[in-house]
């Protein structure tokens, strides 16, 4: 039996659709199914995990590392900037593996609760995709020796998915924001490491989540397209909200710090930074003039991903349109980079 103390747990009004037609009507959801099928892996012998992975050791690349820009950070030690990365990027990772489990439950929710009996085999074999990411995060993470807790922004985020009361909204909150967050996330990650049994891993894992984001996009879109037009705004305010707990989160909002994120103190403290001089590093960066530019290739999970596949799907309507603006948002309906890494079969696009 596994430690209950590590077990928090709660009560949702989670829907439940039998469905006795057996028809498969919708063709696209039928042949996703049929390619999560044939393209199941099994990571616990597909990757070597005999690759040595030194815990003390970034996994990210020094010239990837964007907080390397910073003189604040130039200005520690040598041996304090790599531990700073190291643990920057165990914090990243062990998002991943919580994130992982998240969408675990969301996808089994799924195949509860949607009402096509194609969907419901689709959701299943998301289902287990989601089993073997955290599966093989978790290995990794192990390797790290350094297990981060879950960022209060990507629990509450998943947290306001599962208790959805209706599966149009969780495949909404999970397979359009969250889906869209990791897919940002893994494919820069795979750019920055030099591992390479982390490349492996990412690139096993992106190919299965270019499917997950396509079935929001297959699913979703069609359902919101016959909805009652108070479905549709319901739909689109959930859409709403769940946007703006990223937006918060990220400092996509124009002027405005990101909100401090208490994982990342952690990693502050951990790595023995005074988390009042890294602001105040922060700070005088931005003085500077230091642009926090992304390296090429880097993905916007924001606007190349979340909000054009909400976009996309008619999930932003006239009414959320003026909040998006109200709040100082654009709208990105840009989905070429959305359909690159959707079509991507093999988990290592590369996006210039
Ligand atoms: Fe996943
Ligand atoms: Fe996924």
């Amino acid at each position: 039996m596994t430690d209950r103390e590590h077990v928090e747990s709660y009560e949702t009004a989670m829907e439940i659709a039998w469905q006795f037609d057996y028809e498969m009507g919708i063709d696209k959801l039928r042949s996703l199914y049929s390619k999560s099928k044939k393209l199941q892996w099994d990571g616990e012998v597909d990757l070597d995990w005999s690759t040595e992975v030194d815990p003390a050791k970034p996994i990210i690349d020094d010239d990837r590392f964007g907080l390397s820009e910073i003189p604040f950070v130039k200005r520690l030690s040598k041996s304090q900037q790599e531990t700073f990365r190291a643990h920057v990027g165990a914090q990243r990772l062990s998002q991943f593996l919580h994130g992982e489990q998240g969408a675990l439950m969301t996808a089994a929710t799924l195949t509860h609760a949607v009402p096509d009996y194609e969907g419901k085999l689709y959701a299943a074999t998301q289902t287990m995709d989601e089993a073997r990411h955290v599966e093989v995060f978790e290995r990794y993470v192990r390797k790290l020796a350094l297990v981060y807790p879950m960022s209060p922004f990507l629990r509450d985020l998943i947290d306001i998915t599962l208790k959805s009361e209706n599966w149009v909204k969780i495949a909404i909150g999970m397979n359009m924001i969250v889906e869209g967050l990791a897919l940002g996330a893994f494919h820069n990650m795979r750019r920055a490491t030099s591992c390479d049994l982390l490349r492996s891993l990412i690139e096993g894992v992106l190919r299965d989540e270019s499917r997950h984001v396509a079935f929001g996009n297959v699913y979703v879109g069609a359902t919101i397209a016959d909805m009652h037009a108070d479905d549709r705004e319901d739909v689109a305010e959930f859409a709403y909200d769940a946007l703006m707990m990223m937006v918060g989160a990220t400092g996509q909002r124009k002027g405005e710090p990101p909100a401090p994120d208490p994982t990342f103190r952690l990693v502050l403290e951990n790595c023995e930074i005074d988390p009042g001089d890294f602001l105040a590093g922060m700070r005088e960066a931005r003085e500077q003039g230091i642009r926090f530019d992304q390296p090429p290739g880097t993905i916007h999970a924001f606007k190349d991903l979340m909000m054009p596949a909400l976009v996309r799907v008619g999930a932003v309507t006239e009414r959320t349109r003026e909040k998006f603006a109200e709040q100082g948002l654009r709208i990105y309906d840009d989905v070429s980079v959305l359909e690159r890494l959707e079509d991507d079969e093999t988990g290592t696009v590369e996006i210039d």
